[in-house]
């Protein structure tokens, strides 16, 4: 499998309860490498436009103010087939459905407060790698 980048963040849940060195644990042992890395704030505006795919979801009011409430990381991730393995690494979208081992099962609170984003695929990973980075700070 080829080696591919993908878009991961650390969600306000998670930065709350200082856990995102786990995360990032578990992303590591699993043979993905982090090449971009910083912690900010999004605006709404920010939110909105990263998860403009689910404007008509009825959660995504929710969801802009709770991507909102705290700080986050953004991460660029590297690895073979990183899209794929970073989603097998999170689990679920909801915790109660997450294999055993996964980020998701381990320290997500309910759906919303999942703890982790990730990438659905090589094309959105290249699209949202693009909103949240600067090419000049990837360093692989
Ligand atoms: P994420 O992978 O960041 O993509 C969209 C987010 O919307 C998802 O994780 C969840 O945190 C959030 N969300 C809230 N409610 C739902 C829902 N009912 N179905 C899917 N995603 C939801």
């Amino acid at each position: 499998m080829a080696i591919e980048r993908t878009l991961s963040i650390i969600k306000p849940d998670a930065t709350a309860r200082n856990i995102t060195g786990k995360i990032i644990d578990k992303l590591e042992s699993a043979g993905l490498r982090v090449v971009a890395q910083k912690r900010t704030k999004w605006s709404t505006a920010d939110a909105e436009a990263f998860y403009a795919v689910h404007k008509e979801r009825p959660f995504f009011n929710d969801l802009v103010a709770f991507m909102t409430s705290g700080p986050i990381v953004l991460q660029v991730l590297e690895g073979e087939g990183a899209v794929l393995k970073n989603r097998d690494v999170m689990g679920a979208t909801n915790p109660a459905d997450a294999a055993d081992g996964t980020i998701r099962k381990d320290f997500a609170e309910n759906i919303e407060r999942n703890s982790v984003h990730g990438s659905d695929s090589a094309e959105n990973a290249a699209a949202e790698i693009a909103m949240c980075f600067k090419d000049d700070e990837l360093v692989g």
